[in-house]
């Protein structure tokens, strides 16, 4: 038996003919090669949601795809509220903001889309919290004014992210683990940092194959360039689908 597809595509660029040509290579067959897009900040803010309808249009997005918007709002809850109200009509299945923003902002975040989704009658979109950014060393972090080490410090952000009604958090393939084992397995784990064995790691540092994360637990897994990158987009995300032990790509 197959499972479902985990993998999301990146499209990390702001050519709005790139990212629909993109889009339909790898989710536009009759059977898609990947469970879902990702759009996020630099593709929304040159297109907004026209963008998005345009790119990612509905006889594409109704296939059962998924849509992870990945904005990572960080606000006043007020005005990240107001922004969750901006994007749900896009229907998302995932958004995300950053659980610095602390409980207030993250609960606002929750009611919001919990009452919009709602209005309109669409399924509640999942939100995920940004912890610790993977650019951010322990020295970067005590300059910030936090003292202790970065794992530390994931793993604090991620149960306050839980308490606060969240449904995940963005992970590295290293804080898999220690995750899963903090927040249960029901808690959505999206990992990039994915590289298919044998390919360019780009400037991703501590990357792990789509099996090993797979296998740690890893809900979702967000590819970028070892698929947008490749010479046959389409080919390059069956691979990846198939050795995480999906069959009907
Ligand atoms: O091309 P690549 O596979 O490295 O793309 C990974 C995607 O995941 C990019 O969209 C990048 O912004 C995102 N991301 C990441 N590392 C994080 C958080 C997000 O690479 N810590």
């Amino acid at each position: 038996m197959s499972r479902p597809n985990p993998v999301y595509c990146a499209v990390d660029t702001i050519d709005l003919a790139e990212a629909a040509r993109l889009i339909r290579q790898v989710a536009g067959g009759v059977r898609p090669a990947v469970g879902g897009i990702k759009l996020g900040l630099e593709f929304f803010l040159a297109h907004g949601a026209p963008g998005v309808r345009y790119a990612f249009p509905d006889p594409i997005r109704l296939t059962g795809l998924g849509f992870f918007l990945d904005l990572k709002l960080h606000d006043i809850p007020n005005t990240v509220a107001g922004g969750i109200r901006a994007v749900i009509g896009l229907a998302p299945s995932y958004i995300t903001l950053h659980t610095a923003g602390g409980k207030a902002m993250m609960r606002a975040a929750v009611e919001e889309t919990g009452a919009q989704a709602l209005k309109l009658g669409l399924p509640r979109p999942k939100l995920l919290g940004v912890t610790v950014l993977t650019s951010l060393d322990d020295s970067d972090l005590e300059a910030t004014g936090i003292t202790g080490a970065a794992p530390a410090q994931v793993r604090r952000l991620a149960l306050l992210a839980r308490e606060s009604g969240l449904d995940g958090v963005i992970c590295s393939p290293h804080e898999i683990a220690p995750l899963r084992e903090a927040c249960g397995p029901d808690f959505v784990l999206m990992v990039p940092g994915i590289r298919p064995a044998g390919s360019a790691s780009g400037d991703q540092k501590r990357i792990m194959t789509p099996r090993q994360a797979v296998e740690l637990g890893a809900s979702h897994l967000v590819v970028g360039r070892p698929i947008t990158q490749a010479a046959d987009p389409c080919a390059a995300a069956e691979a990846i689908a198939r050795e995480v032990g999906v069959n009907n790509v």
